[in-house]
């Protein structure tokens, strides 16, 4: 398959139909989410929390996502299947390619980074190798140590022109959509208003970019020890099992 099938279509969407997107992170949650028609399941580097354990995405390794993306690979058929490149496996053009193709060879059909200016000429090199790129800007979360926290973005006009300056940087090195993370709502209808691809929004508030993605874990409440303020659960998971699992404790009895 043509990998930029799906990626032309996700980015015809601008203007025309929101852009749905979700994360996954294993075969059954995947051909779920599939069948129920989302655009795009993101294999995040999320996974390092709410799948391995880890307090933050930073200790995410390529073998990790290697591992959950061929999985999420073989639960979907329709969805786009985007793999997050984790931290240090995109420190120069050259070896972000090796790692997207790693990606790609696992089932990602395209990949996604973290950053602006200093990313493009990654970002240039991966869609020169045939590999469709999505950026990722506002809170960085492989940047928490250094940021001290998960913190809003675009709180001044400075901010606000950086994060812009980021996005145009990307858009001309070729990404085809970009995830804006807790970007204050303002901020994030500019760029939206000003770029000519999707912008994907998570912690941005409602309607202010051309889709919404979310953690999944947040969406059918399966992880219930953290739950970003900005996130809305549609579900318990945690409880069901919880009630399912004392049921067959009970019966044993
Ligand atoms: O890894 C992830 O889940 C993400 C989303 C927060 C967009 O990058």
């Amino acid at each position: 398959m043509d990998l930029s099938e799906k990626a032309n279509l996700l980015r015809a969407k601008k203007g025309q139909a929101p852009v749905s997107a979700l994360t996954a992170y294993d075969y059954a949650t995947a051909r779920l989410l599939d069948e129920a028609g989302v655009d795009l399941l993101l294999v995040g580097d999320s996974l390092g929390m709410v799948v391995l354990g880890f307090p933050d995405t930073t200790h995410v390794t390529m073998d990790h996502m290697i591992h959950h993306t061929a999985a999420v690979a073989r639960g979907s058929k329709k969805s786009l299947i985007l793999g997050d490149l984790p931290i240090n496996s995109y420190p120069d053009p050259k070896t972000a390619v090796a790692n997207a193709r790693r990606l790609v060879e696992a089932g990602a059909q395209a990949v996604k980074l973290e950053g602006g200016l200093g990313q493009a000429d990654k970002v240039r090199a991966i869609v020169e190798d045939g590999i469709p790129v999505v950026g990722h800007l506002g809170m960085l979360p492989q940047r928490v140590k250094e940021e001290g926290g998960y913190k809003k973005k675009g709180k001044t006009d400075d901010e606000t022109q950086a994060i812009l300056a980021g996005a145009f940087a990307l858009q001309e090195a070729g990404v085809f959509a970009i995830v804006l993370e807790s970007v204050l709502p303002k901020a994030s209808r500019l760029l939206t208003k000003t770029l000519d691809i999707p912008t994907i929004g998570i912690g941005c508030g409602e309607g202010n970019c051309d889709g919404e993605i979310a953690v999944i874990t947040d969406v059918i409440g399966s992880y219930p020890w953290f739950v970003p303020p900005f996130a809305t659960q549609r579900a318990d998971v945690a409880g069901e099992i919880t009630k399912a699992v004392k049921g067959y404790l009970d019966a044993l009895k």
